[in-house]
Order: structure tokens, then C-alpha cells, then sequence
């Protein structure tokens, strides 16, 4: 498979530059999620063809499904207790790292892996790098028993701090509501400028109904920069 868009052959570079840069033999791996981990993943499959020994956790099903597809061996949180690295995308990352995670609606098990993780680094390409957090609809994500009232709890927050009233994640408009690998629903929050990241992760997460939210601050060590030339820069 080869990238066609110019984004994608960012996205490539990126992903593709952190098995030389990150990855050795032995290490037990968090397997991220979107279209720019997935070409980590199918790096990673080769690799492991030419006699890399690694171990995976992937961060959603369809992560695990692309796994077994390219030959990563897999195994699981149970079976082990940390996991030496994990690479995963990101929706938007500011110069500090910090970033929102989600809209490919995998934000809970990508944060229970980071945090397992002794080291996360996050691959992007070089759109995704912002210097305030905020213009990409923040998820939230919610018990479906409850979603109505924990929207209308998180709106109150949302509308205390300046911000609108957030959204129920449709499949399409007026379609199905999303559905995550945990069976719970995602209310997205368009906040355009979040002046503090790690108050609003807080904020948000202390609220009933919400299972986890995708700011996720603190938690990326290093950044490796894909741009449509191919090349890449870690940061
Ligand atoms: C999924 C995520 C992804 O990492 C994020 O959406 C980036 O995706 P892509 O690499 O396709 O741009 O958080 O929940």
C-alpha cells in the first residue's frame, strides 16, 4: 500500500521514521490508532517479517485487525505489566506536547495503553501541529445510560468557560450515533482556543457520565513531524 494524498505521504513519513528511530528488539509496543499509526503498524509488520521480536497492544479493534492482518504479534494488558512504548496520532499537538486525541473515536483505550506505557511518542504529520489546542471538536467520551443529562452537564461547564453547547457524534447527519470499542457515545466540543488544557482535562473528567476525555496533556514524550517530502523531524 502507498500513500496518494500529499497529507498521507506526511502521515507516512511520520509513521514509518518511528521504527528506526523508537522501536528495538524485545520491546512490548502500544499500538495507536488512525491512519497515521496504521502505517507505523504496517512498517511494523515488516519489520517483524525480516526477524523483528516484538509484542503489541492495539489502542482499538481496528487496530488489532490491521495487526493480525500485517503479522504483529499481539498480546494484551492483562499479560503484561508496562509496556516500553507506545506510538499513536494525534488530532492536534501544540509545542509542548500536549494534544487532543479522539476523532477517530479510540480515546479511551489509546489513553489507558499510553498510560501504561513507560514512553508515548506521538506521530503526526505537520498539519496537526497548532500552537493553541482547540480548533478540532474536543471528544468526550460518555456512558450511553446517562449521555443526555452528562451532555447537558458538560454544557453547563462548557458554557460557564465561554464555550458552546457541545454535540452528540453522528455517523452521518441525522444518522447513527458512534458507537466506541467500549460501547459508549461521544460528545464532541467545538471550543476553538482552550486556554488550559490540563484544568479542562480535570474539569471534564469529573463529571458524571464521562468515561474519558481526549486531552491528553503530560502524556507524550517526544513528536516525530511528517511532511509531504517524505522527510520528518522528531522534536
Ligand atoms: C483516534 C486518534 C488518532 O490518533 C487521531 O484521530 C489521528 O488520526 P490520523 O492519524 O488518522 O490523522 O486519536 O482516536
Amino acid at each position: 500500500m502507498q500513500p496518494r494524498t500529499e497529507q498521507d505521504k506526511a502521515k507516512w513519513a511520520s509513521g514509518t521514521a518511528a521504527i528506526e528511530a523508537y522501536v528495538r528488539d524485545g520491546m512490548k509496543l502500544g499500538l495507536g490508532s488512525g491512519t497515521t499509526s496504521h502505517w507505523f503498524v504496517r512498517a511494523l509488520g515488516e519489520a517483524v517479517a525480516q526477524g523483528l521480536d516484538v509484542v503489541g497492544v492495539p489502542t482499538s479493534t481496528g487496530t488489532r485487525d490491521l495487526a493480525l492482518e500485517v503479522g504483529v504479534p499481539l498480546t494484551t494488558l492483562a499479560a503484561v505489566e508496562r509496556l516500553d512504548l507506545t506510538i499513536d496520532g494525534a488530532d492536534e499537538i501544540d509545542h509542548d506536547g500536549a494534544m487532543i486525541k479522539g476523532g477517530g473515536a479510540c480515546l479511551l483505550w489509546e489513553r489507558i495503553v499510553a498510560d501504561a506505557s513507560d514512553r508515548m511518542v506521538a506521530v503526526v504529520d505537520d498539519s496537526k501541529l497548532v500552537d493553541t489546542l482547540g480548533a478540532f471538536p474536543l471528544p468526550i467520551e460518555v456512558v450511553p445510560f446517562s449521555w443526555e443529562s452528562t451532555r447537558r452537564s458538560i454544557a453547563r461547564l462548557l458554557g460557564r468557560l465561554g464555550y458552546a453547547d457541545p454535540d452528540l457524534r453522528l455517523r452521518t447527519a441525522g444518522g447513527e450515533t458512534v458507537v466506541t470499542d467500549s460501547g459508549n457515545y461521544l460528545i464532541d466540543a467545538h471550543l476553538g482556543s482552550i486556554e488550559d488544557p490540563t484544568a479542562l482535562d480535570g474539569q471534564l473528567n469529573w463529571i458524571p457520565g464521562v468515561v474519558e476525555n481526549g486531552l491528553f496533556t503530560g502524556i507524550a514524550d517526544e513528536m516525530i513531524i511528517g511532511f509531504p517530502s517524505g522527510e520528518h523531524e522528531i522534536r
